[in-house]
């Protein structure tokens, strides 16, 4: 029987396992902890498709163009045409596995407009529809766990892949409460892990997605792409812990951003944008807002109460539960933050990575959002990439006998024994704050070369550091084992950021202020016996 193995229980994860399942695939879901904790969960505002019944004049060629558009002609267009194309077909699909969508005054789910798109065509669960999906989802995998056909591994970290001669043949994993690494072998492995948060510290994301596994693949021959493009939104709000995000569907709800000046409102984005200022793309927002210098705000107060119960009920009360702000009669101070990666490994049509049978979906894999992503479209992305994945897996045969990896296992079973007799210390939170405190520095919404060196210089110097010292008894295994891999994704976006000399999408240099051709073709990066190696996808290998 065909096996495959996944690592990654969010959208992506849980699609992918259930549609391999589906066809008879023995499929193992690997994840630290379950799906409800997935990132997944926090995606707010809704997901883009083109109905029968959408706006009038809505087209799925105009998704397309969009989708293009707003990824700054990066994104390739036979993969956004298949994305959009099947997204009134995913649509269905969720509403069959019992997605509980929002629902407008015929009974059908209802859409609000979100930023960048000339129609409104964004489906959604109240201000949880990344939540309701998840629920739909697990429902479904559960079906496959009652049938034996989906096996749930918990508790379990991603190590490295298994690879042998440019082919995968399963990966090597991390159990947390016997401390022990093991192998697990399957004709497929899927990454699903989503985007490197942890590398900035605070983001409206979970610190759970650490970017370990891009570098850690990275240095065993896969190709990763367009790293510096990485998504700031433009409202945030700031707690203790983390950003929380303030989604788009309030202003696509006709929420208002503002600064005060002499004891007046200016609405900064009307003003320079006209009517629909407030919904331009995250990128050009995110970049008016770090260019007022001051502080911003959010308002939606003036909209019926009960509409603001009826559709933002999450935002209601987190800004009640984390500020104390009753946002039907005040604004809500809101700033830019890290919320999106639009780069990560560079997947083929079929998400298969450089390395045969190693696929890529969801956050964790670069294919459909070019230099920045249109809200309503990771969603869209996660179901559509964990479908077209199985379907490819589906298609193949069963790999040949696996060889023995028994030599593999030994080598980093004894690499960790190592590390945990160590005795010089390894302040691995301390040193996981600093990389954040670089990353924010450097990969800021705006950048230049002067600083991305001496980010790279800083990083340089942890990755150092990491090889030298050895083990933090303070922490887990798998958050001393992993420091390398985030310093090495760290090192790899940055690297990419310094490379590309132009402004596009979420990448603005103020020492390259312009979009030149020159760099009108995705970054890949490869590791070459310990070089960073930068090139660009001319040819659009990736897009076949
Ligand atoms: O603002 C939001 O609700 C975010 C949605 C998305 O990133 O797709």
């Amino acid at each position: 029987m065909k096996k495959i193995l996944v690592i990654g229980s969010g959208i992506s994860g849980l699609m992918c396992a259930i549609r391999c399942a589906g066809r008879g695939i023995q499929t193992t879901l690997v994840s630290p902890y379950p799906s409800e904790r997935a990132q997944s969960v926090m995606a707010a505002g809704g997901i883009n498709a083109v109905l029968s019944f959408s706006d009038e004049g809505d087209t799925v060629e105009s998704h397309i163009e969009d989708t293009l558009k707003g990824g700054a002609y990066l994104g390739g267009k036979n993969a956004v045409g298949g994305l959009c194309s099947r997204a009134p077909e995913i649509i269905r699909y969720l509403e069959n596995i019992g997605t509980v969508f929002s629902l407008d005054p015929e009974g059908r789910p209802a859409r609000r407009a979100f930023g960048g798109q000339s129609h409104k065509r964004t489906y959604y669960c109240g201000s949880s529809t990344g939540k309701q999906i998840v629920s739909a989802l697990v429902m479904e995998a559960r079906r496959f766990e009652a049938e034996g056909l989906i096996e749930r591994r918990l508790g379990s970290f991603f190590h490295s892949a298994l690879i042998e001669d440019g082919v995968c043949r399963g990966a090597l994993l991390f159990d947390e409460r016997s401390g022990e690494l093991d192998t697990v072998n399957a004709d497929a492995l899927v990454m699903a892990v989503g985007g490197q948060n942890a590398l900035f510290g605070k983001t409206t994301g979970s610190t759970l997605c650490d970017g370990y596994a891009a570098g850690r693949l990275f240095t065993q021959g896969v190709t990763l792409k367009n790293l510096e493009f990485i998504q700031y939104h433009p409202t945030t709000l700031e707690t203790a812990q983390k950003r929380m995000l303030v989604t788009e569907a309030v202003r696509g709800e006709g929420g208002r951003l503002f600064y005060e000046e002499n004891g007046k409102r200016v609405y900064f984005m009307e003003d320079k944008y006209g009517p629909r200022g407030n919904l331009m793309t995250r990128d050009v927002i995110s970049r008016e807002i770090d260019a007022c210098g001051r502080d911003v705000y959010l308002d939606i107060s003036f909209l019926d109460g009960r509409l603001i119960d009826e559709r933002l009920p999450e935002v209601r009360d987190l800004c009640r539960k984390y500020r104390n702000i009753d946002i039907k009669k005040e604004p809500i101070p809101v700033a830019p933050s890290v919320h999106f990666f639009m780069g990560g490994l560079a997947v083929r049509l079929n998400h298969e990575t450089n390395i045969e049978n190693l696929f890529a979906v969801g956050e964790c894999a670069s294919m459909y959002h070019g230099a920045n992503r249109l809200g309503g479209n990771s969603l869209l992305a996660a179901v559509y990439s964990g479908t077209v994945a199985a379907d490819e897996i589906a298609g193949r045969e069963s790999a040949p006998k696996t060889p023995d990896f028994g030599g593999f296992l030994r080598d980093e079973r004894e690499k960790l024994k190592k590390q945990a007799e160590s005795k010089s210390p390894l302040p691995v939170m301390m040193m996981r704050d600093a990389l954040a405190k670089t990353m924010r520095e450097h990969l800021g919404i705006v950048r230049n070369a002067e600083s991305l060196e001496r980010g790279i210089s800083d990083i340089d110097g942890d990755l150092d550091a990491a090889a030298r010292l050895r083990f933090d008894p303070s922490v887990s295994p798998y958050a001393n084992y992993s420091l390398s891999g985030i310093l090495t994704t760290a090192r790899a976006t940055l690297t990419c950021a310094l490379a590309r000399r132009e402004s596009r999408g979420a990448h603005f240099r103020s020492d390259y202020p312009e979009t030149s051709a020159d760099f009108a073709y995705p970054t890949l990066i490869s590791y070459d016996g310990g070089a960073y190696r930068v090139s660009y996808d001319r040819e659009g290998s990736y897009e076949n």
